[in-house]
């Protein structure tokens, strides 16, 4: 319905700008605040100038809202926000990095200075860049640090300690000491075994409700990513007369990429840097087991790869 400035709003708006600038209530405010009492003359000029700029200002709103009418009709619409891939109103700025959506939803709101991290094998420190806000955070790596480079990486901060593991134990963590961990990258080449070694050794050290985010392997949510490029691509951003040719120039470059089968979820045939399948659902019914509460079985902002969120109840 269009929104009409009546005289009863004016009224209505008037009898408000009354009451908030009551020059009685001005005048007891401020003695009991302990001034001296400004002259009523003062006071009033102070009331009708603040209760016409006022007026001006409301009228100024409501005119603001009636400018809307010959718009969007229809009701506007800028895109899909249910569709990850949808195109919008945003044109070219309409699309983020997985790396940088997975920050925004499971590191930035759960770290400040009063955090202390955990970060399970984290490289050469892409990730414990963006942990650094925290007061202090531990790092476990299967190599060492120089291989990994990390510390020059970081800049050296000081908050930051580096440990090279040998095994799951964790033994150099203090028990109810963390409120946070995360894994990205990691645990997909780590067995089954390891991963729930880990969670368990992992949940002493930790404070009550600590957060978690840790990536697994999921060869199901993998290949279905695989399966479904055509409409989770990037490319399909691109406006319809750059798709066509770019399309054909992609379909030869993987060419052969097309042609290896899906990943199959066996656990043989262990090799350095292989890729273990956890699995969505044996993932987080394992962390229930261990005494674990699954907040969010997969955050979603990773097309290929789940990142379970859980804590410590
Ligand atoms: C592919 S890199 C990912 C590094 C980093 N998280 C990133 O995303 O940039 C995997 C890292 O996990 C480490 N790693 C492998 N197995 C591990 C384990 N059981 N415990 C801790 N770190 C491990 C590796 O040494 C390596 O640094």
């Amino acid at each position: 319905m269009p929104y009409k400035y009546t005289g009863q709003m004016q009224e209505a708006i008037t009898q408000e700008l009354e009451q908030q600038y009551n020059p009685e209530q001005i005048t007891e405010r401020r003695k009991k605040a302990g001034h001296t009492t400004i002259p009523q003359k003062r006071i009033y000029q102070f009331v009708y100038q603040n209760k016409s700029n006022g007026e001006k200002m409301n009228k100024k709103l409501v005119d603001e809202l009636k400018s809307f009418e010959v718009l969007w009709k229809g009701g506007y619409f800028g895109g899909d926000p249910l569709n990850p891939m949808a195109k919008s109103d945003y044109g070219q700025l309409g699309f983020m990095s997985v790396l940088y959506a997975t920050y925004l939803r499971c590191i930035k709101p759960y770290i400040n200075n009063n955090t202390v991290s955990l970060e399970i094998g984290p490289g050469r420190g892409a990730w414990t860049k963006a942990l650094l806000p925290s007061k202090e955070v531990y790092a476990l790596d299967a190599l060492p640090e120089e291989h990994n480079q990390f510390f020059k990486y970081l800049g050296y901060p000081k908050n930051v300690k580096y440990f090279q593991v040998k095994d799951f134990k964790c033994e150099m963590l203090q028990d109810s000491y963390f409120d946070y961990t995360f894994s990205f990258g990691c645990l997909c080449h780590v067995s089954f075994e390891g991963i729930t070694e880990y969670a368990v050794n992992i949940y002493p050290k930790l404070k009550q409700c600590g957060n978690c985010f840790w990536m697994v392997a999921d060869y199901n949510k993998f290949n279905s990513a695989s399966l479904n490029l055509n409409s989770l691509s990037v490319w399909n951003a691109l406006p319809r007369r750059y798709q066509l040719p770019l399309k054909w120039l992609l379909f030869l470059l993987y060419r052969d990429e097309r042609k290896k089968p899906p990943l199959k979820a066996d656990e043989n045939d262990p090799g350095p840097g292989r890729w273990y399948h956890a699995g969505i659902d044996k993932t987080c019914s394992m962390l229930e087991k261990v005494g674990y509460k699954v907040i969010d079985a997969d955050v979603g902002t990773n097309f290929r790869d789940p990142i379970i969120h859980f804590i410590k109840p």
